[in-house]
Protein backbone atom coordinates (compact mmCIF):
# COMPACT_ATOMS: atom_id res chain seq x y z
CA UNK A 1 0.00 0.00 0.00
CA UNK A 2 1.38 3.34 -1.17
CA UNK A 3 2.10 5.67 2.00
CA UNK A 4 -0.55 8.13 2.30
CA UNK A 5 0.31 12.24 1.75
CA UNK A 6 0.02 14.56 4.75
CA UNK A 7 0.29 17.67 4.45
CA UNK A 8 1.30 19.93 7.52
CA UNK A 9 -0.08 23.52 7.38
CA UNK A 10 1.89 25.53 9.91
CA UNK A 11 -0.64 28.22 10.41
CA UNK A 12 1.89 31.03 12.88
CA UNK A 13 3.66 33.38 10.70
CA UNK A 14 4.74 35.66 13.85
CA UNK A 15 8.30 36.76 14.89
CA UNK A 16 9.74 34.14 17.10
CA UNK A 17 6.74 32.21 16.93
CA UNK A 18 6.14 29.02 19.08
CA UNK A 19 3.77 26.97 17.28
CA UNK A 20 6.76 26.54 14.67
CA UNK A 21 8.11 23.74 17.47
CA UNK A 22 4.83 22.01 17.56
CA UNK A 23 4.71 21.84 13.55
CA UNK A 24 8.45 20.54 13.90
CA UNK A 25 7.41 17.76 16.68
CA UNK A 26 4.50 16.78 14.42
CA UNK A 27 6.83 16.48 11.27
CA UNK A 28 8.99 14.11 13.34
CA UNK A 29 5.93 11.98 14.77
CA UNK A 30 5.01 11.49 11.16
CA UNK A 31 8.86 10.88 9.57
CA UNK A 32 8.92 7.92 12.35
CA UNK A 33 5.40 6.72 10.86
CA UNK A 34 5.85 3.96 7.66
CA UNK A 35 2.17 4.77 6.70
CA UNK A 36 2.53 8.55 5.70
CA UNK A 37 4.49 10.78 3.82
CA UNK A 38 4.65 14.42 5.52
CA UNK A 39 5.36 17.66 3.93
CA UNK A 40 5.31 20.99 5.77
CA UNK A 41 3.53 24.07 4.44
CA UNK A 42 5.02 27.02 6.27
CA UNK A 43 2.49 30.22 5.59
CA UNK A 44 5.81 32.37 6.57
CA UNK A 45 7.31 30.72 3.56
CA UNK A 46 4.56 31.27 1.17
CA UNK A 47 3.86 34.98 1.77
CA UNK A 48 0.34 35.23 0.67
CA UNK A 49 -1.01 38.29 -0.43
CA UNK A 50 -4.53 39.48 1.08
CA UNK A 51 -7.21 37.00 -1.03
CA UNK A 52 -9.02 38.77 -3.55
CA UNK A 53 -10.69 35.53 -5.12
CA UNK A 54 -10.51 31.82 -4.96
CA UNK A 55 -8.30 29.79 -7.35
CA UNK A 56 -10.16 29.02 -10.55
CA UNK A 57 -11.33 32.64 -10.06
CA UNK A 58 -8.23 34.93 -10.77
CA UNK A 59 -6.02 34.42 -13.34
CA UNK A 60 -2.90 34.45 -13.01
CA UNK A 61 -3.35 33.43 -9.29
CA UNK A 62 -0.55 34.75 -7.05
CA UNK A 63 2.71 33.32 -6.72
CA UNK A 64 2.33 30.00 -4.44
CA UNK A 65 -1.08 29.91 -4.34
CA UNK A 66 -1.70 26.98 -7.49
CA UNK A 67 1.31 25.14 -6.05
CA UNK A 68 -0.57 25.00 -2.44
CA UNK A 69 -3.89 24.61 -3.90
CA UNK A 70 -2.25 21.61 -5.70
CA UNK A 71 -0.94 20.63 -2.61
CA UNK A 72 -4.37 20.54 -1.03
CA UNK A 73 -6.14 18.66 -3.65
CA UNK A 74 -3.60 16.25 -3.82
CA UNK A 75 -3.23 15.34 0.12
CA UNK A 76 -5.32 12.25 1.72
CA UNK A 77 -5.08 14.29 5.00
CA UNK A 78 -4.17 17.34 6.54
CA UNK A 79 -2.85 18.73 9.71
CA UNK A 80 -3.26 22.19 11.22
CA UNK A 81 -1.01 23.37 13.49
CA UNK A 82 -2.55 26.93 14.47
CA UNK A 83 -1.89 29.40 17.70
CA UNK A 84 -4.71 31.03 19.14
CA UNK A 85 -5.17 34.60 18.79
CA UNK A 86 -8.04 36.87 20.33
CA UNK A 87 -9.62 33.74 20.87
CA UNK A 88 -9.69 32.96 17.29
CA UNK A 89 -7.00 31.30 14.58
CA UNK A 90 -4.68 34.09 13.08
CA UNK A 91 -5.97 35.67 10.34
CA UNK A 92 -2.89 34.67 7.67
CA UNK A 93 -4.45 31.20 7.97
CA UNK A 94 -8.03 31.91 7.65
CA UNK A 95 -6.26 34.50 4.00
CA UNK A 96 -4.70 31.02 2.63
CA UNK A 97 -7.78 28.54 3.31
CA UNK A 98 -9.90 30.87 1.34
CA UNK A 99 -8.18 30.66 -1.73
CA UNK A 100 -9.10 27.20 -1.75
CA UNK A 101 -12.36 25.05 -1.87
CA UNK A 102 -12.95 21.85 -4.07
CA UNK A 103 -9.37 21.26 -2.99
CA UNK A 104 -10.95 20.50 1.00
CA UNK A 105 -13.46 18.47 -0.22
CA UNK A 106 -13.75 15.01 2.18
CA UNK A 107 -10.64 15.56 3.09
CA UNK A 108 -9.89 14.12 6.83
CA UNK A 109 -8.22 17.19 8.87
CA UNK A 110 -6.44 16.78 12.12
CA UNK A 111 -6.11 20.17 14.08
CA UNK A 112 -3.22 20.63 16.56
CA UNK A 113 -3.66 24.19 18.48
CA UNK A 114 -1.03 25.97 20.19
CA UNK A 115 -1.19 28.32 23.13
CA UNK A 116 1.46 29.84 25.84
CA UNK A 117 -1.53 30.03 28.47
CA UNK A 118 -3.37 27.07 29.79
CA UNK A 119 -6.16 26.77 27.85
CA UNK A 120 -4.29 25.05 24.61
CA UNK A 121 -6.20 27.17 21.94
CA UNK A 122 -9.28 25.58 22.53
CA UNK A 123 -11.20 28.58 20.74
CA UNK A 124 -9.08 28.24 17.88
CA UNK A 125 -10.29 24.66 17.38
CA UNK A 126 -14.01 25.64 17.84
CA UNK A 127 -13.24 27.91 15.12
CA UNK A 128 -11.59 26.02 12.99
CA UNK A 129 -14.01 22.94 13.06
CA UNK A 130 -16.45 25.60 11.87
CA UNK A 131 -14.71 26.40 8.80
CA UNK A 132 -13.64 23.14 7.62
CA UNK A 133 -17.19 22.06 7.76
CA UNK A 134 -18.00 24.42 5.48
CA UNK A 135 -15.11 23.73 3.28
CA UNK A 136 -16.44 19.71 2.90
CA UNK A 137 -13.66 18.61 5.09
CA UNK A 138 -14.12 15.77 7.83
CA UNK A 139 -12.75 16.92 11.17
CA UNK A 140 -10.97 14.09 12.95
CA UNK A 141 -12.58 13.94 16.52
CA UNK A 142 -8.87 13.51 17.75
CA UNK A 143 -7.23 16.85 18.67
CA UNK A 144 -4.10 18.17 20.30
CA UNK A 145 -4.80 21.46 22.56
CA UNK A 146 -0.99 22.43 23.64
CA UNK A 147 -0.85 24.71 26.55
CA UNK A 148 1.83 26.55 28.24
CA UNK A 149 4.15 25.35 24.78
CA UNK A 150 7.37 26.93 26.63
CA UNK A 151 7.25 24.60 29.08
CA UNK A 152 5.87 21.70 26.66
CA UNK A 153 7.99 21.87 24.21
CA UNK A 154 11.57 22.83 23.48
CA UNK A 155 13.02 24.90 20.89
CA UNK A 156 13.77 22.19 18.26
CA UNK A 157 10.59 20.72 18.98
CA UNK A 158 11.47 18.14 21.61
CA UNK A 159 8.78 17.46 24.09
CA UNK A 160 9.40 18.31 27.15
CA UNK A 161 6.04 16.87 28.68
CA UNK A 162 6.19 12.98 27.49
CA UNK A 163 2.03 12.93 26.72
CA UNK A 164 2.48 14.59 23.63
CA UNK A 165 3.98 11.83 22.25
CA UNK A 166 1.44 8.84 22.59
CA UNK A 167 -1.31 11.47 22.11
CA UNK A 168 0.09 12.56 18.30
CA UNK A 169 1.06 9.06 17.62
CA UNK A 170 -2.79 7.85 18.68
CA UNK A 171 -3.75 11.00 16.48
CA UNK A 172 -1.85 9.88 12.98
CA UNK A 173 -3.14 6.97 13.66
CA UNK A 174 -6.64 7.40 13.43
CA UNK A 175 -5.93 9.97 10.57
CA UNK A 176 -4.44 7.63 8.84
CA UNK A 177 -7.35 5.24 9.43
CA UNK A 178 -9.67 7.51 8.40
CA UNK A 179 -7.78 8.15 5.44
CA UNK A 180 -7.52 5.18 4.14
CA UNK A 181 -11.55 4.92 4.46
CA UNK A 182 -12.00 7.88 2.64
CA UNK A 183 -9.71 7.30 0.06
CA UNK A 184 -9.18 10.64 -1.68
CA UNK A 185 -7.49 9.01 -4.05
CA UNK A 186 -9.81 6.71 -5.40
CA UNK A 187 -11.95 9.97 -6.67
CA UNK A 188 -9.51 12.97 -7.19
CA UNK A 189 -9.13 14.49 -10.02
C1 LIG B 1 -2.11 38.74 18.79
C2 LIG B 1 -2.03 37.64 19.80
C3 LIG B 1 -3.17 37.27 20.47
C4 LIG B 1 -3.12 36.20 21.36
N1 LIG B 1 -4.29 35.79 21.96
C5 LIG B 1 -4.30 34.65 22.69
C6 LIG B 1 -5.53 34.09 23.16
O1 LIG B 1 -6.60 34.62 22.94
N2 LIG B 1 -5.49 32.95 23.86
C7 LIG B 1 -4.32 32.30 24.11
O2 LIG B 1 -4.32 31.25 24.73
N3 LIG B 1 -3.13 32.79 23.67
C8 LIG B 1 -3.09 33.94 22.97
N4 LIG B 1 -1.90 34.43 22.47
C9 LIG B 1 -0.65 33.80 22.82
C10 LIG B 1 -0.31 32.60 21.93
O3 LIG B 1 -0.93 31.50 22.53
C11 LIG B 1 1.20 32.43 21.86
O4 LIG B 1 1.75 33.40 21.01
C12 LIG B 1 1.67 31.04 21.55
O5 LIG B 1 3.08 31.02 21.66
C13 LIG B 1 1.28 30.44 20.20
O6 LIG B 1 1.43 31.31 19.13
P1 LIG B 1 2.79 31.61 18.28
O7 LIG B 1 2.98 30.56 17.27
O8 LIG B 1 2.54 32.95 17.73
O9 LIG B 1 3.93 31.65 19.28
C14 LIG B 1 -1.91 35.52 21.61
C15 LIG B 1 -0.76 35.93 20.93
C16 LIG B 1 -0.81 36.97 20.03
C17 LIG B 1 0.42 37.34 19.27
Amino acid sequence: MPPLKVLVILGSVRRGRKSERVATFVMNRLAGNEAVSAELVDLRAVDFPIMEERLGRIDPPPPGVAELGAAIQSADALIIVSPEYNHGYPGVLKNALDYFYAQYKRTPVALVTVSDGGHGGVNAWAQLVTVFAQLGAIVLPQTIAVSNVDKSFAEDGTPLEPAYVKRTDGMITELVWLARRLNKAEWRG
